[in-house]
């Protein structure tokens, strides 16, 4: 029996991926870059265990015994035993890569959060197993083929997901641009909304602009190829002004090809458009650009901001989007953050109005962090030694 224990962090892409040139390898129509968030306020946890005594592979996620044959799963696991068998071949092949797999994985936020969990998840099985089965090398066109923005996860700091020309997809890799040492100040703020509306997902949004949007095509070939190497080097150079605007400006447009696609759809909503607004009008107020937003493929808010301007966005934030009384104690999570109370000069010059209480369930304040880790210590597994979940 062998049995390997890993987590890996959640990112938010600055250059969103939305469309495929490749449904079924996963390959993006674009180069997309994102942050690893740090996995100690948002992370994916999963333990693999490999035996001769599984009759079958089986997997449950977040308590939920769900269905292995899932073709997204049965690609990653496929990959990675012929990975494994490639690598034998020359020497004694040992007996795992005939053994059944339990696999058993949490994340440590609430899924209903409507974060890219997907992508910490399928980061997060594919580090687990490279590890189980001694892959070396580049994981994340592994992690591709369970979900496109899961590559990005397979590696910290800020990453880089290059499209690749290739028709079999083995130049569709991820790749760090810069370890989270690299800009410490950088932080991000997660605002999740009080929404009910039924999400729609991301991988049929994507085709169906893939097949009906114009947009799509002028985004493609003139926007994202300079946008990339503006925010590469805005990274490199740490110049979070051009960093937020190209931030900022590639969420707008991801969001204006769902509205261009035929029928239209949208993920934000009208709290997310409120927030857009109150940024905008903030940074104008205070004659910079300190705060950037940007949205996946739902309602809620990422906030990339530096660590010095955090206290009097914050302020302005509870002040234009005041907590409900009876949720303050968990209203914040993540590090510890503080609200400087803003002036009323710069109040009147953002002059936006005063939303009702209870707009956002709660807010996470992070920072960006590593890639996956092994957690040697057996305390950390998910399964018990008979492989059931714990
Ligand atoms: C909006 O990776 O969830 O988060 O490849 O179909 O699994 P599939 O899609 P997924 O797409 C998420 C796209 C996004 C933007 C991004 O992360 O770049």
């Amino acid at each position: 029996m062998s049995t390997v224990t890993c987590i890996a962090p959640v990112n938010i892409a600055v250059i969103k991926y939305w469309g495929k040139r490749d449904e079924t390898l996963i390959l993006p129509a674009n180069d997309s870059i994102s942050a690893s968030l740090d996995t100690d306020q948002l992370c994916a946890k999963t333990t693999v265990m490999a035996s001769p005594n599984f009759k079958e592979d089986q997997i449950w996620l977040n308590g939920q015994k769900e269905d292995i044959r899932n073709p997204r799963l049965q690609n990653c696991l496929a990959e990675c035993i012929m990975l494994f068998l490639v690598r034998k071949r020359a020497g004694n092949v040992t007996q795992i890569g005939q053994w059944k797999v339990h696999i058993c994985s949490e994340n440590n936020f609430p899924t209903a959060a409507g974060l890219a969990s997907s992508a910490a998840g399928y980061a997060c099985l594919i580090a687990s197993l490279a590890n189980l089965y001694e892959i070396k090398g580049d994981i994340s066109s592994i992690a591709r083929v369970g979900s496109g923005s899961a590559c990005r996860s397979v590696l910290g700091g800020f990453v880089k997901w290059s499209m690749g020309s290739l028709s079999d997809g083995t130049d569709s890799i991820a790749k760090q641009i810069a370890p989270p040492t690299h800009w410490p100040e950088m932080r991000v703020l997660i605002l999740v909304v009080n929404d009910a509306k039924k999400k729609f997902p991301s991988s049929v949004g994507m085709k169906r602009t893939m097949e009906t949007s114009d947009l799509l095509k002028h985004r493609i070939k003139h926007v994202v190829p300079e946008r990339v190497n503006k925010m590469e080097r805005a990274i490199m150079e740490k110049d979070f002004k051009t960093f937020a605007e190209h931030t900022m400006k590639d969420s707008n447009q991801m969001h204006a090809v769902c509205l261009d696609s035929y029928p239209p759809f949208t993920y934000m909503n009208e709290i997310s458009h409120v927030l857009v607004d109150l940024v905008h009008l903030y940074n104008e107020a205070v004659n910079d650009t300190k705060v950037a937003y940007t949205f996946d493929a739902g309602p809620n808010a990422t906030l990339y901001l530096l660590e010095e301007n955090t206290p009097e966005f914050m302020g302005v934030l509870d002040y234009f989007f005041p907590p409900l009384e009876d949720t303050l104690v968990e209203y914040k999570k993540g590090l510890p953050i503080e609200a400087a109370k803003p002036s009323k000069s710069l109040l009147n010059k953002i002059n936006a109005k005063q939303q009702s209480p209870g707009r956002f369930k709660y807010i996470i304040y992070t920072q960006i962090g590593d890639g996956p880790k092994v957690l040697e210590d057996s305390k950390n597994h998910l399964l018990n030694k008979e492989g059931l979940p714990i």
